[in-house]
C-alpha cells in the first residue's frame, strides 16, 4: 500500500511517500518567515502552506520515484493545529482525492507524533507509555494498543516546547527556541543558575511550565544587558536542565504508577540532545526502555502522518469529503 502523507498543521509544509510502512521520501519545507516575529503567525502560515503545498507534494513523489496514479491513498493531518493551516492541507488532499480518484484519511497529528517512534521499530509491542512533548502539547499517555490511548497527565499551562520558545525570546534568541537554547547551552554550566522544578512535589502526573518562564524573566530583569550577554550560555543551560528534569520527574512517577517500563518520547522536544543524553541515565536508573524517534521524525513531518494513516487505512478506515479540520483534536477523541 503506497500512501502520500501531507502535514500542514503549523509552520512546516511537508509531504511524504510511505510504502508498506517504509519511508520512500519525506520532504519538509520549514517556514523561516516566522523567525522575525519570534513565533508562528497563523495567517502567514496558511499563506505559506498555500504557496508551497503543490511543489512539496510534487517533490515527495519525485524523490520516491512514484507516479500519483500509483498511490493507494492520501493521509492528511486534520487536527490538532492552526485552523487556516489545517484547511490548506485538508482541502489539498480532498482535491487530490477527487482528481486522482483515490481515498483519503484525516489523521490526528498527535497520533502521527506517537507513531514516529514506530517508523524505526515497527514491531513495537503494547502497552507502552508515551511522553508527547511538542510546541503545543506536554502529555503522558498510556498506549494500550493502536488507537486506544489513556490520558495520564498533561500540562496545566504552557507546553515544554512553548517554554523553550518563550524562554528563548526572553533571552534574545531566535525562533524556534528549543534548538537555539540547546545550542547556546552547550557552552554553559547548568549549575550556575538554579530554577525550581514546577509541580515537582505533586504526586500527580500534571506539568506546569508558565512559572518557569516568569522566573527566567525576573532573573533577566535583575541583570544588566551586559550580564545577560555574558551569562546567556549558563542561563540557557540552567533553564534547559530544569525543563528536562521536570519531564523525567513525571516520567518516573508514570512508570511507578503504571508499572509499564517501556516509554516512547514524541514531538519536537524529543530532538533535544541533552534530553536524549540524560535519557540514558534515566533508563538505567529506572530499569526502563526509552525510545526516541530518528531526528528527522521528531519535529513536524509528513512521514509520521503517512505512517499513522497507513496503520488505519490498511484496516479499511477512510474519511469522507465532509471531514472538517479540528484545531483542538486530542489523542483520546
Ligand atoms: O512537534 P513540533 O515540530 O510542532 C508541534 O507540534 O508543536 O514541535 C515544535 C517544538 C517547538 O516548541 C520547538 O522549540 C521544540 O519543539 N523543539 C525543541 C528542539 N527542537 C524543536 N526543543 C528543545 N530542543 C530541541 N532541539
Ligand atoms: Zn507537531
Amino acid at each position: 500500500m503506497i500512501i502520500l502523507g501531507l502535514e500542514t498543521s503549523c509552520d512546516e509544509t511537508s509531504a511524504a511517500i510511505v510504502d508498506q510502512g517504509s519511508v520512500l521520501s519525506n520532504v519538509v519545507f520549514s517556514q523561516l518567515v516566522h523567525q522575525k516575529y519570534g513565533g508562528v503567525v497563523p495567517e502567514i502560515a496558511s499563506r505559506e502552506h498555500e504557496t508551497r503545498v503543490a511543489e512539496v507534494v510534487k517533490a515527495a513523489l519525485q524523490k520516491a520515484e512514484i507516479a500519483a496514479a500509483e498511490l493507494d491513498g492520501i493521509a492528511v493531518t486534520y487536527g490538532a493545529g492552526l485552523m487556516g493551516a489545517l484547511l490548506v492541507g485538508l482541502n489539498f488532499a480532498k482535491g487530490l482525492s477527487i482528481g486522482l480518484n483515490k481515498p483519503f484519511l484525516g489523521v490526528n497529528h498527535l497520533e502521527g507524533h506517537l507513531y514516529a517512534n514506530l517508523i524505526a521499530n515497527p514491531e513495537f509491542d503494547y502497552p507502552f507509555l508515551c511522553l508527547l512533548v511538542s510546541g503545543g502539547h506536554t502529555q503522558i499517555w498510556k498506549v494500550i494498543k493502536f488507537g486506544d490511548y489513556s490520558f495520564l497527565g498533561g500540562t496545566r499551562d504552557d507546553a515544554a516546547g512553548e517554554a523553550f520558545d518563550k524562554g528563548a525570546r526572553i533571552l534574545g534568541l531566535g525562533y524556534p527556541g528549543g534548538p537555539e537554547i540547546e545550542r547556546m547551552a552547550l557552552n554553559g554550566d547548568p549549575g550556575k543558575h538554579h530554577f525550581t522544578i514546577p509541580m515537582v512535589k505533586s504526586a500527580e502526573l500534571d506539568f506546569s511550565f508558565s512559572g518557569l518562564k516568569t522566573a527566567l524573566l525576573y532573573k533577566c530583569k535583575a541583570m544588566s544587558a551586559d550580564e545577560i550577554s555574558r551569562q546567556r550560555p549558563d542561563l540557557c543551560a540552567g533553564y534547559q536542565e530544569v525543563i528536562i528534569n521536570t519531564l523525567f520527574d513525571k516520567l518516573i512517577k508514570a512508570v511507578n504508577v503504571t508499572g509499564i517500563r517501556k516509554v516512547t518520547i514524541a514531538g519536537g522536544v524529543a530532538a533535544n540532545r541533552r534530553f536524549r543524553e540524560k535519557a540514558k541515565t534515566f533508563a538505567a536508573d529506572t530499569d526502563t526502555q526509552l525510545y526516541f524517534p530518528a531526528f528527522d521524525y521528531c519535529t513536524d513531518n509528513a512521514a509520521m502522518i503517512a505512517f499513522a494513516g497507513f496503520e488505519r487505512m490498511r484496516n479499511g478506515e477512510f474519511s469522507s469529503l465532509s471531514l472538517k479540520p479540528n484545531p483542538n483534536l486530542t489523542l483520546g477523541s
